[in-house]
């Protein structure tokens, strides 16, 4: 299987391959036409640049005109793993890929299947998400399936993902600082303590086009049917919001009722676990005919960052 998806892949196709993140809708990142290939599947607008996938540093180092100490610290640390590092791009990759930026994403997955294909096809693979663009991400591949169809050649299916969450992206910066682009797998606690230093924040939105993370657009991960995020309070007894049936989600337990479903993602508050469940759970809430959604927010620190994002991001106000 792995060796018909090398050859779809040198062959200018799109397969889908598990990462330890999600399901990701790989190309030949050398091959711009493979490339668009990937915009069109997905419906995704040609500003927003993709993630290129590498099995081993050379070929990262291929890819960038610099290696800066963070980035070689973060690597050594993170790599194989769900850590994007954004670098001054080389030109080795069409400009499709960067969307037109002077950077490029790159990132090495923690996955078997991934770093095995790269090497097969021995070419680096640009690869987002394999979702239609601005839905969920898939963590299963019967959901790329779903959003996707017959415009991917090949569906690599190892069963659900491990993270659940996207990777981190950062970018190094002026005088050895990272900046913090989309929290991720990778919590910020831990690159702190990689790095010794804290970690920045890109300045607050709104974001516009052509700034340094045009994909970091304020509706995102966005489940088919109305939802509302609030705040987490363990005294208080969630209720629907409105009339009709409405759907609970949250990464923690919480006292709730009136619900129509509620699924608690970790109900021992470990939030790897609700990192996991999360976006299977909201494409299993939206196939429900809810009126509506209630999320609750992750508590504050380690994943639950990245957890409120992918919530915030998912709802509709
Ligand atoms: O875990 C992941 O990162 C998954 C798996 C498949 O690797 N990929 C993923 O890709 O989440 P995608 O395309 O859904 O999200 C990548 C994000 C986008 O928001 C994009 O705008 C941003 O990375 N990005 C890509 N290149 C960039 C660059 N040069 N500068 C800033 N942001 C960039
Ligand atoms: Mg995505």
């Amino acid at each position: 299987m792995l060796e018909a998806a090398a050859a779809t892949i040198r062959r200018g196709g799109l397969v889908a391959m598990p990462t330890e993140t999600v399901y990701g809708l790989a190309a030949d990142a050398t091959d711009a036409r493979a490339v668009a290939r990937i915009f069109e599947a997905k419906g995704r607008p040609r500003f927003d640049p993709l993630i290129v996938h590498v099995d081993r540093i050379e070929r990262a180092l291929h890819l960038t005109g610099q290696w800066p100490q963070a980035a070689h610290q973060l690597a050594e640390a993170f790599w194989p793993g769900p850590l994007t590092i954004i670098l001054p791009r080389g030109d080795s990759i069409p400009d499709l890929v960067t969307a037109g930026l002077p950077t490029v994403a790159i990132r090495m997955p923690a996955h078997d299947w991934a770093l095995e294909l790269i090497r097969r096809a021995d070419r680096p693979l640009a690869a987002p998400s394999a979702n239609r663009f601005g839905h969920v991400s898939p963590t299963e591949a019967r959901h790329v399936v779903g959003d996707l169809g017959s415009s991917v050649d090949l569906v690599l299916d190892a069963g659900p993902t491990a993270c659940g969450i996207e990777s981190t992206i950062v970018m190094p910066g002026e005088a050895g600082s990272v900046v913090l682009l989309r929290p991720g797998a990778i919590t910020t606690e831990r690159l702190e303590a990689v790095l010794g230093r804290k970690v920045a924040f890109p300045p607050a939105e709104p974001r516009s086009r052509g700034i340094t993370a045009p994909g970091m657009l304020a509706r995102h991960y966005a489940p088919r049917i109305p939802m509302r995020m609030v705040g987490l309070d363990a005294e208080v007894v969630y209720r629907p919001p409105g009339a009709g049936e409405w759907g609970l989600i949250s990464p923690a337990r919480v006292q709730h009722e009136g619900f129509a479903v509620a699924e608690l993602l970790s109900p021992d508050g470990d939030m790897a676990e609700a990192a996991m469940r999360l976006f299977g759970t909201m494409r299993k809430l939206e196939e429900m005919s809810l009126d509506g959604l209630l999320a609750v927010a992750a508590p504050q620190g380690g994943l639950g960052g990245a957890i409120n994002d992918r919530l915030r991001r998912a709802s509709t106000e």
